[in-house]
């Protein structure tokens, strides 16, 4: 008789690691960040959001705080929080912030997300603001940590306990948490109709199965990952939410699996980065729904012809049914129809997959990469 499996193998719930359990978990971290925040009427719950509601009423600005990941997270809700509530949104580093002299008064609201609650960088962000008057919201992952407990209020993420060092759950319950700040103070200024906002809601709450169906179809991407263990540089291409994607399907390839990677605005290719294409160079393409602003996807897919046609490999994420990228992709990865705002929470999926397939085909420790802490508390 022998026993196959030992407390560490346990707790990664038979996953070869933590970073494969937890991109495993999203479906539960995106369903938990919803449970209990809306009624069957569709309305936004937010108590724990102790700021007046009057005073929420009167944000003419928001700024989103935050370092790597989490500042994707945030670039994700410029785009919801700005379409929904008609406030300007900034997203800025949080280390960078401080150091420029930021406009901040009463009317700003500034929201730091972190899933550690103990960033140094973002913590410095938030006290300065505060300093200047404005109102602070973190959206936080760990209960009780320091930048909740300095900030006006908190939006907790449920993603659970995030232990790889490279994020993945913790980024989709962030963007969940932010659309729900977004589609609450929409609520509150009567930006959107109730109807408005209980439709987005129901889409939300199909997330959980849509990324079930791609962790389930992820087969072939994972081989493609395998395939590539030699890459030297990778790049990421994406346009509107599918930017932000990009970046982070960049920062997570260069985090745990040491290959060079970029991710770019597609838009910015002619203006510099198409330089960087020549015979067999590796690029993954973020297309924006066609269901979207045609313009825009029909851009996206002329840029993966003019990489193409320079002798790239083109590996598109699309969503089901864009048969217009077959033809110029060497692999199409489709995620489920969604709509067009909240796509980042399945296009970013394939990516994290790729990211850990290929690094643990290197021999590496996916969960523990080099140089790297999980919560980075010194400035
Ligand atoms: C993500 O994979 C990184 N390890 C890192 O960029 C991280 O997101 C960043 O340090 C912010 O951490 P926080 O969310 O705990 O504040």
């Amino acid at each position: 008789f022998e026993v196959s499996w030992d407390a560490a193998s346990a707790e990664k719930g038979g996953f070869s690691s933590f970073m494969e359990k937890e991109i495993h978990d999203q479906p539960a971290a995106v369903a938990d960040t919803l449970l209990g925040r809306s009624d069957t009427s569709g309305r936004l719950i937010l108590d724990e959001l102790r700021i007046d509601p009057a005073e929420l009423k009167k944000v003419n600005k928001i700024i989103v705080l935050a370092c790597g990941t989490a500042a994707y997270a945030g670039l994700v809700a410029k785009y919801a929080i700005e379409n929904w509530c008609r406030i300007p949104t900034e997203v800025e580093l949080a280390h960078e912030f401080r150091y420029r002299d930021p406009i901040v008064d009463s009317n700003t609201l500034v929201v730091s997300i972190s899933q550690s609650g103990e960033t140094m960088d973002t913590l410095m962000a938030v006290r300065y603001a505060r300093e200047q008057g404005a109102k602070t919201v973190s959206i936080c992952n760990t209960n009780g940590s320091t930048i909740p407990r300095e900030s006006d209020a908190v939006l907790y993420t449920h993603a659970g306990p995030e232990i790889a060092v490279a994020s993945t759950k913790a980024f989709l319950a962030q963007i969940t948490a932010a659309y729900l700040l977004g589609l609450y103070l929409a609520q509150l200024r009567g930006n959107i109709f109730s109807g408005q906002i209980k439709d987005v809601l129901a889409d939300l709450n199909k997330i959980p199965e849509k990324i079930q169906t791609v962790l389930d179809n992820a087969g072939p991407l994972r081989e493609l990952a395998r395939s590539m263990k030699d890459a030297t540089s990778v790049l990421f291409l994406g346009r509107h939410v599918g930017y932000p994607v990009a970046l982070e399907g960049a920062l997570k390839l260069k985090e745990i699996a040491y290959i060079h990677a970029e991710g770019f605005a597609a838009g910015e290719l002619k203006h510099g980065p198409i330089a960087l294409i020549d015979e067999g160079q590796p690029v993954f393409v973020v297309v924006p729904s066609p269901r979207g602003r045609e313009s825009l996807h029909s851009k996206v897919v002329s840029n993966i012809q003019e990489i193409r046609a320079r002798g790239a490999r083109t590996f598109v994420i699309a969503e089901e049914g864009d048969e217009a990228v077959r033809d110029y992709a060497e692999h199409v990865f489709y995620v489920p129809e969604t709509p067009v705002l909240l796509m980042p929470l399945l296009t970013t999926v394939p990516l994290q997959i790729f990211a850990a397939e290929l690094a643990s085909a290197k021999g590496y420790d996916v969960d523990q990469p080099r140089n790297l802490a999980k919560s980075v508390t010194v400035e």
